[in-house]
């Protein structure tokens, strides 16, 4: 078993003794000395608002355990992704709790240039799932990356890249984690966009060293040698457009539903009051992700998806479909629903849910290994944040599920597991707990 392998197929090998539903607290709290670097916020600049408006509380419910709500999962803020600014030598965190941006240092390595970044904290999330937090987290570094692809190509900004093969250990250390238990998910580069940004003004501009991280979790990380040499791992340098298509403009239009984004956490539980679907709007799914993945994730990206669908007939659906658009429709023999998840006891009714997409990613046997855990997790994230934001717009919940059951999923939908895993799924319905009848 390779990591790459550990980190799909096999991640349930892993045995963890803690819950992390004990785990509803913030994060963003463990830095001492920062200050906000930019409390006027009415003319901050759109750069500035973007990160803001896909890092900050959108929704609060006080009758939801789940009670935060971004337009990107928070999971519970178990999972650590943040963001970072680095704007001509000065570099900021977004904190969301406190809504602002803090200053944390000034480095004249990174003069010239405008990044924003998404980094994580690590060890926040492993110590629930040991080395497959890893996973959950380029899974989360994908929901962000989509969401603020979406938003730069939406406010003009389409000559930003995403760039590989940067000075990891350098930027890690500048954003002020320590050496070994930051996670540098995503850098997008909007440098030629320098000379047009207005920054800070003068008086903020004072050149300070970095602030650091009150704790240091590299001891713990350490135990995970993979996870380390993952992390250490340097891309070739390359940059990548965030999207490969004209087309892609058309898509932007759905973040007019971000705030509705939904993924069904109540305290009921989660089931859904429609149960079919007419087969016309499964077939709009299937054309979305089609089209995310044609304009977002380019041609060779290696993804493709299972629509799993009861149509209004009764019976059940499979829609393939890859960049290319749908490939084929089949009608199923009798699908256990319960089985598509190993957690369905937990509330969740999985015979009233009328829509199941399932994400997979061929293996690319000419990246390295590093590169197919990064290609296949952030990958799945991007189009699972994209399948959210088509399910707000008719009002339905979209649950991203990472537990789903492999062996059940592989099966129904034919993958070759030597060469393809199923990465990520989603589940879909219409959630309305105060009509909803249990069957007892
Ligand atoms: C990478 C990832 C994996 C997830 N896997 C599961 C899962 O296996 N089961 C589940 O019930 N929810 C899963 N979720 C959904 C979260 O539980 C959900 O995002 C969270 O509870 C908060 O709700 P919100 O998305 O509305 O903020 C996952 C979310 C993410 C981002």
């Amino acid at each position: 078993m390779n990591f790459y392998e550990r980190l799909t197929k096999y991640r349930y090998n892993y045995k963890n003794s803690y819950s992390s539903f004990k785990f509803i607290d913030f994060m963003n709290t463990d830095m001492e000395g920062t200050y906000d670097s930019y409390p006027d916020k009415s003319n901050e600049n759109s750069i500035r608002q973007i990160v803001r408006s896909v890092f900050s509380y959108r929704r609060y419910e006080p009758c939801n355990p789940y009670v935060f709500h971004k337009v990107v999962p928070s999971a519970r803020n178990v999972h650590p992704n943040e963001a970072f600014l680095i704007e001509d030598g000065f570099i900021s965190r977004f904190n969301s709790k406190a809504n602002q941006f803090e200053m944390l240092g000034y480095s004249r390595h990174y003069e010239g240039r405008l990044w924003i970044i998404i980094a994580s904290e690590l060890w926040r999330i492993m110590k629930f799932y040991g080395d497959f937090g890893l996973a959950l987290s380029l899974l989360d570094v994908g929901h962000i990356q989509a969401h603020v692809k979406l938003k730069l190509l939406d406010s003009g900004y389409e000559r930003a890249r995403l760039l590989y093969g940067v000075d990891t250990k350098k930027l890690i250390q500048s954003l002020g984690f320590s050496k070994n238990s930051a996670c540098i998910g995503a850098v997008i580069d909007l440098s030629e966009y320098v000379s047009e940004i207005e920054f800070l003004s003068e008086k903020d501009r004072v050149k300070t060293g970095i602030q650091q991280r009150k704790f240091n979790y590299d001891d713990e990380v350490g135990s995970y040698p993979q996870v380390i040499e993952f992390l250490h791992y340097r891309d070739e340098p390359k940059t990548k457009p965030i999207a490969y298509h004209e087309g892609a403009n058309k898509l932007c239009k759905d973040l007019a539903y971000e705030i509705y984004r939904n993924s069904g956490h109540n305290t009921p539980g989660l089931f859904s009051t429609t149960e079919r679907l007419p087969t016309a709007t499964a077939k709009r799914y299937a054309e979305g992700i089609a089209e995310y993945i044609k304009y977002f994730l380019g041609d060779k990206s290696g993804f493709w998806a299972g629509v799993l669908y009861r149509a209004l007939d009764g019976e059940d659906y499979l829609i393939i479909v890859s960049e290319a658009g749908t490939e084929r429709i089949n009608k199923c023999c009798k699908i256990h629903r319960e089985e598509l998840l190993h957690d369905t006891f937990e509330h969740i009714n999985m015979n009233s849910i009328p829509l199941d997409i399932f994400l997979i990613y061929s293996i690319d046997p000419y990246s390295t290994q590093e590169e197919n855990i990064r290609n296949a997790h952030i990958g799945a994230g991007e189009i699972s944040q994209y399948i959210s934001l088509m399910a707000a717009k008719d009002g339905f919940f979209a649950r991203p599920m990472k537990n789903f059951n492999d062996n059940y999923i592989s099966k129904l939908i034919g993958i070759d597991s030597n060469r393809e895993s199923i990465v990520y799924s989603t589940i879909i319905g219409r959630e309305n707990h105060y009509n909803y009848v249990l069957k007892l």
